[in-house]
């Protein structure tokens, strides 16, 4: 029964999924949202919290998401009403909504990085980085670029797992790595590259002392969007599995990926930022668009380079983009019967609508509505919905979990057992802590920034 929607398949080759949830992972909350965030809170403090987090509840969220996908081979609501019975379904729904929030702003900063492909071809940028990326920030531009980014996430969605999302993940994921890795090498021949890596690498943990506060709840939520986990994606991803791969080699592999290109970013995009002079916090938002496009300005061949890793990057955004629609669509074909092409598209216009504020409305010309979208999004909702699955699954279902995890991680031995109450007990304490830090966070946001851009 669970298998039998029409629209359904499976993946097609054995790489297929991990490609997939590679795509995935790797995205603008690598690129973009990695250094923007490593920046706004303190530099190499934040990134040892963030790996520890990775380590500490990302590994094993991206586990229990799998474990429930493959276990009921459904999306993510069908999956929760399955695995935890009836009332379990609203969590599946609060999934959904979350893609929703997501894709909205996702697709107004993806928007961006396609302007920015545009800007190298013809030069735009040259010379006036820091108010080039204030001027397509907000606006009209904004709006048709978040436009464009959202119909080609459609079509690629509409096209169907199989040919679609493995066809276009196959092809981005060696590019962005290759492209990756030149500018690593690039940053570290620029002047202030020392200054940078000490910002970047060697943590000043009084802020830690001063700042906990916003820090720890910025690294949890960091580690929950780089991943993907907290909103179903790996869910529905592992529903197409079939019962021969090893859950938690996956699991390892797809996290390595995901993290070693956040690592990667930031040792390129500090020594640039260094070297151009722009505070690591200054540029916000825009602080990667601020930082690349006044090196490409200043390298010889720069708008070639420019258009390579704008280009590579718009990919990477839109193999993440492509998995949070999968959410929704798949939803809509496991529960009503929907047809893939048309809810895509009424999915997307939606998204769109939603994300229209973000795209037009600004304060001192900053973008301001992403932070509310972003920070609610990733420290609090996805934080949560984390909490609610690990609930589910290690305490109310924990038997036909630890039974599929014998069987995922093909270890009869204690693994699962361990896991089990990791989850169980310093897991979930941690990620409560956390939770309510973000929203003490998120508050002092809406009270303060917010509330002078509403003339509060
Ligand atoms: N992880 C992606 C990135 O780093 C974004 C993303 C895709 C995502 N699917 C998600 C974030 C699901 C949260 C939940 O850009």
């Amino acid at each position: 029964m669970s298998r039998s929607s029409t629209d359904r398949s499976s993946w097609t080759r054995r790489a297929g999924f991990i490609l997939a949830a590679v795509g995935s992972a790797v995205g603008l909350g690598n690129v973009w949202r990695f250094p923007f965030q490593a920046g706004q809170e303190g530099g190499a403090v934040f990134v040892l919290l963030y790996l520890w987090f990775v380590l500490l509840i990302g590994v094993p969220a991206m586990l229990v998401e799998f474990t429930v996908g493959r276990l009921t081979g459904r999306s993510p609501v069908g999956a929760l009403a399955e695995f935890g019975g009836g009332a379990w379904r609203y969590l599946g729904g609060l999934f959904i909504l979350i893609g929703f929030l997501i894709l909205s702003y996702y697709s107004v900063v993806a928007g961006w990085v396609l302007r920015y492909v545009v800007g190298s071809v013809t030069g735009g940028y040259a010379g006036r980085s820091e108010s080039y990326f204030l001027d397509i920030a907000t606006g009209f531009d904004a709006l048709v670029f978040h436009a464009i980014f959202m119909a080609l996430t459609v079509a690629i969605v509409a096209l169907g797992v199989r040919r679609g999302i493995e066809l276009a993940v196959t092809v981005m994921v060696p590019a962005v790595a290759f492209v990756v890795l030149a500018l690593v090498v690039y940053a570290w021949t620029l002047p202030d590259a020392g200054a940078a890596y000490e910002y970047y690498l060697s943590p000043d943990f009084s802020l830690l002392a001063s700042d906990w506060r916003s820090i720890v709840p910025a690294a949890a939520g960091q580690a929950f969007f780089s991943l993907s986990v907290g909103m179903g994606v790996m869910i529905t991803f592992a529903s197409y599995l079939d019962e021969e791969r090893n859950l938690l080699v996956d699991t390892g592999i797809i996290v390595a990926i995901d993290t070693a290109v956040a690592f990667l970013t930031g040792l390129f995009v500090f020594p640039i930022l260094f070297t151009a002079g722009v505070g690591p916090a200054d540029p916000g938002p825009g602080a990667i668009f601020v930082a690349l496009a006044g090196a490409f300005a200043d390298i010889p061949a720069g708008s070639v380079v420019g258009v390579v890793f704008f280009g590579m990057f718009a990919i990477a955004a839109l193999s993440s983009a492509i998995s949070i629609m999968e959410v929704v669509v798949s939803f809509a074909i496991d529960e009503f019967g929907a047809v893939r092409r048309r809810t895509a598209a009424v999915t997307g216009v939606a998204m769109f609508l939603l994300g229209t504020p973000v795209a037009l409305l600004s304060s001192q010309r900053q973008p301001i509505l992403v932070t509310l979208y972003d920070a609610l999004a990733a420290q609090i909702l996805l934080v949560s919905g984390g909490i609610v699955l690990m609930i589910l699954v290690a305490w109310i279902g924990a038997d036909r979990a630890m039974a599929e995890l014998r069987r995922g991680m093909h270890s009869p031995g204690v693994l699962p057992q361990v896991w089990i109450w990791l989850v169980r007990i310093p897991v979930i304490v941690v990620l409560l802590v956390t939770l309510a830090l973000a929203v003490g966070d998120y508050w002092s946001f809406l009270s303060g920034d917010f509330a002078d851009f509403l003339g509060l």
